[in-house]
């Protein structure tokens, strides 16, 4: 769907991996020419009132700094002054096809290390103060000129008691004139200052990088789930002992015992991330077809039309465990080949009937608002 192609100009992905990702900085001029025609201002302001984005307005008078979380009211939005302010919409990738086919042309890098692609909107002059970021990002300019500054500095003291996180101190030493379609991609913690030149407008396609202690305490509490916690420590055989100070042996070993029960085994692993990674935010609400199509009729239309996943669907796999939507999906051995290929590109347009076990899936997942029928033909081949 989509240009496929990876926008790096002349690098290849295995080049870019090498020397840039999580490492270096990179401008790329005319990378995503597209980018021009994607969303408009207008959109922008339409997308900071919907409930399916999560979005903030930056406003800046001199050296106090304010922000505002959506959903905005249009009236609100059309207050805004002329100048000293920027309008913030994450998660457009889940309300815009072509947001997300914008997003997914960097699937070069997998689809697990991706979050959301964000849209900003600055008149002259905005911009959100400069700061560094924890997550790796590409920042594709779609309207007007942006100018990056960009540092490589060690002092990343913040400003104290704002809303928002500013540097104290910033020297930029590099500066780059982003014009539409024009990239720049920035490593996590390379300290960055985007000012608008004129109106403009820029997408970040940002990407998530679990915290390993927030990863290990889940894990723990998936096993808890599943496995069950083995109730509370009892002692009926209690026996004195000489120093009441001291903890008791039995106590330790049953803790000991308890936790060489727990099974972490590379299944359990991959069962807990799939579902982890695949987990929709909270505020995702699926749409289910309001009157859906009888099975015989679906499978039809699946073959004629061809299937899509719902934009804010997750699907990943591991190892032969496919999941999608934070549960693990229970399939034959004979279709995993079709799910694995379903979740890397996301949809299915197929000429001959499917498979009963891979449209038995589908079928359920069509019921659950989890992938719809296309509209018709297929795509062509650029981001519309
Ligand atoms: C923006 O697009 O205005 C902010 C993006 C960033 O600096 O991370
Ligand atoms: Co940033």
């Amino acid at each position: 769907m989509g240009d496929a192609r990876p926008p790096l100009g002349t690098l290849t992905p295995n080049r870019f991996l090498r020397q840039h990702w999580q490492k270096l900085a990179l401008f790329l001029p005319a990378a995503i020419t597209e980018a021009r025609q994607l969303l408009s201002p207008p959109d922008v302001l339409a997308l900071a009132g919907d409930e399916r984005c999560r979005s903030r307005l930056v406003s800046r008078r001199g050296n106090d700094w304010r922000v505002e979380h959506g959903p905005f009211d249009p009236a609100r939005l059309r207050r805004l002054p002329a100048k000293g302010w920027a309008l913030l919409v994450q998660d457009v990738n889940l309300v815009s096809r072509a947001a997300h086919d914008l997003m997914m042309r960097f699937d070069f890098i997998p689809q697990a290390r991706m979050d959301d692609l964000m849209v900003s909107l600055a008149p002259e002059g905005g911009g959100v103060g400069p700061h560094f970021d924890s997550y790796d990002v590409f920042l594709v300019q779609g309207v007007g000129t942006r100018r990056w500054e960009v540092s490589d500095q060690r002092d990343l003291t913040l400003h104290e008691g704002l809303p928002l996180r500013i540097l104290k101190h910033f020297s930029p030493d590099q500066a780059y004139d982003c014009h539409p379609g024009d990239m720049l991609y920035l490593p996590p913690g390379v300290s960055h200052n985007g000012v608008a030149l004129e109106t403009c407008m820029t997408y970040s396609v940002g990407f998530r990088s679990p915290s390993m202690q927030e990863l290990v305490s889940g894990f723990l509490a998936h096993l808890d789930d599943t496995q069950g916690p083995g109730g509370l420590y009892a002692d009926p055989d209690l026996r004195t002992q000489t120093s009441p100070s001291m903890i008791p042996q039995p106590l330790l070993n049953a803790l000991g015992a308890q936790l060489a029960k727990l099974d972490i085994s590379a299944g359990n692993v991959r069962h807990y991330l799939g579902s982890y990674l695949t987990e929709p935010q909270p505020h995702v609400v699926f749409s289910p077809p309001a009157r859906p199509l009888s099975r015989a009729r679906f499978a039809q239309e699946a073959v004629r039309r061809g299937i899509e996943l719902s934009l804010a669907t997750r699907m990943l796999w591991a190892a032969g465990a496919v999941f999608i939507n934070g549960e693990h999906v229970q399939a034959e051995r004979s279709v995993k080949g079709y799910l694995t290929r379903l979740a890397d590109q996301r949809y299915w347009q197929a000429d001959s009937p499917l498979p009963e076990p891979f449209l038995d899936l589908l079928y359920e997942w069509y019921r659950a608002g989890y992938l719809l029928l296309r509209r018709g033909l297929p795509r062509p081949h650029h981001p519309s």
